[in-house]
Order: C-alpha cells, then sequence, then structure tokens
C-alpha cells in the first residue's frame, strides 16, 4: 500500500512539475525527503505524509492554475482529476498555513468549505515542518532562513509578504513541535 501511493504521488508530481518548473519539481523532492526523515513520529501517517509532501505544490503547475492560489488549484486538480483521499486534499489545501494567504486573497471561504483544515494536529504540523526547512532548490535549511528567504523575494507589501509575516509565528511553533516529537521518539 505504502509503495503503491507513494509512487502514484512521486509520478504525478514529476509529471505536472519537472517539466515547466524544474526548480520546482526539485523543491517538492527535498520536501519529499524531508517527510522520509520525520516518518518516525507518525507510525502509519507516514504515507499521507508522504504524499501530502510530493504533491503540496502540484498546484503551480501553468495548466492547472486556475485560481492563481496552488493549495487550492492542486487540492481541486486531485481531488476532481485523480479522485484523491479527503486527507490528502485537506493536507495539500492547507499545506503551511495556506488558510492565512487564503485570507488575503479573499479565498478563505472557499479553502475552509471545501477543505477543512485536518484534524490531525501532528500531521499538519509535520508537513510545514517539511516544506519550511527546504529551500527552494530542494536543499536543507532552518525555519528563521526560509522565512527569511520568502520575505525577500517577495516583498513585504505583497499578499505572500504579507502572508508570511502573519504565518511565521505559527510555522516557527510546528517546527519546533516537530522538532521536539522527533527528539522524544527513539529511532
Ligand atoms: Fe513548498
Amino acid at each position: 500500500m505504502g509503495d503503491r501511493i507513494d509512487e502514484w504521488a512521486q509520478q504525478l508530481a514529476k509529471a505536472e512539475l519537472s517539466g515547466p518548473l524544474p526548480r520546482r519539481w526539485a523543491h517538492t523532492q527535498g520536501v519529499a525527503e524531508r517527510a522520509i526523515e520525520v516518518r518516525q513520529v507518525l507510525g502509519a501517517d507516514a504515507d499521507p505524509l508522504f504524499a501530502a509532501a510530493t504533491l503540496h505544490d502540484v498546484g503551480y503547475a501553468p495548466r492547472l492554475a486556475a485560481t492563481g492560489f496552488h493549495p487550492l488549484d492542486g487540492a481541486r486538480f486531485l481531488r476532481n482529476e485523480h479522485s484523491a483521499d479527503e486527507r490528502l486534499t485537506r493536507l495539500v489545501a492547507n499545506h503551511s498555513f495556506a488558510l492565512l494567504e487564503a485570507e488575503e486573497r479573499g479565498l478563505r471561504e472557499d479553502l475552509a468549505t471545501e477543505f477543512p483544515l485536518l484534524e490531525e494536529p501532528l500531521l499538519v504540523d509535520t508537513l510545514v515542518y517539511c516544506d519550511m526547512t527546504t529551500t527552494p532548490d530542494g536543499d536543507r535549511t532552518t525555519a528563521q532562513d526560509r522565512v527569511a528567504e520568502i520575505r525577500s523575494r517577495y516583498g513585504d507589501d505583497s499578499v505572500v509578504g504579507r502572508f508570511i509575516r502573519r504565518a511565521a509565528p505559527e510555522i516557527f511553533s510546528s517546527v519546533e513541535r516537530v522538532e521536539a516529537a522527533m527528539t522524544a521518539q527513539p529511532r
């Protein structure tokens, strides 16, 4: 089961991203590597984390960018074209505090109604951790550096800049919770 969903997610993300967005594909592969590193804290939930890590940015694919808000575009694509399971679409739609960015974009209602935040805090936190400790090129980084990079790339006056300033404390808390869980968990 694990292998099948992992392979499906990787093939799908590669098909959508590697051609038009090679850098986004490199980031995706790094985020998926982080998902393997943290799997010990999740037990059976490691599979949905890996699939979500692999597909979290699929909505950036140009042909899928309907609203231009990639978490929502990606989750709708997975639901509509692949009948993906609800846990996966809800993780993708809400990855890395997307609800706060949806607010900036006037899409909060759409997102919250179609894809409510999963009530599985550790799973949600681990996806934040994987995304926010990986650079745009797929290398390992700290959440502090990642947030600083996003701020400088988009600028504080942009939608993403406003979002990331509001999300930063939540991001750092998620990362700390995952690091604590990993420390507590014997390998
Ligand atoms: Fe990402």
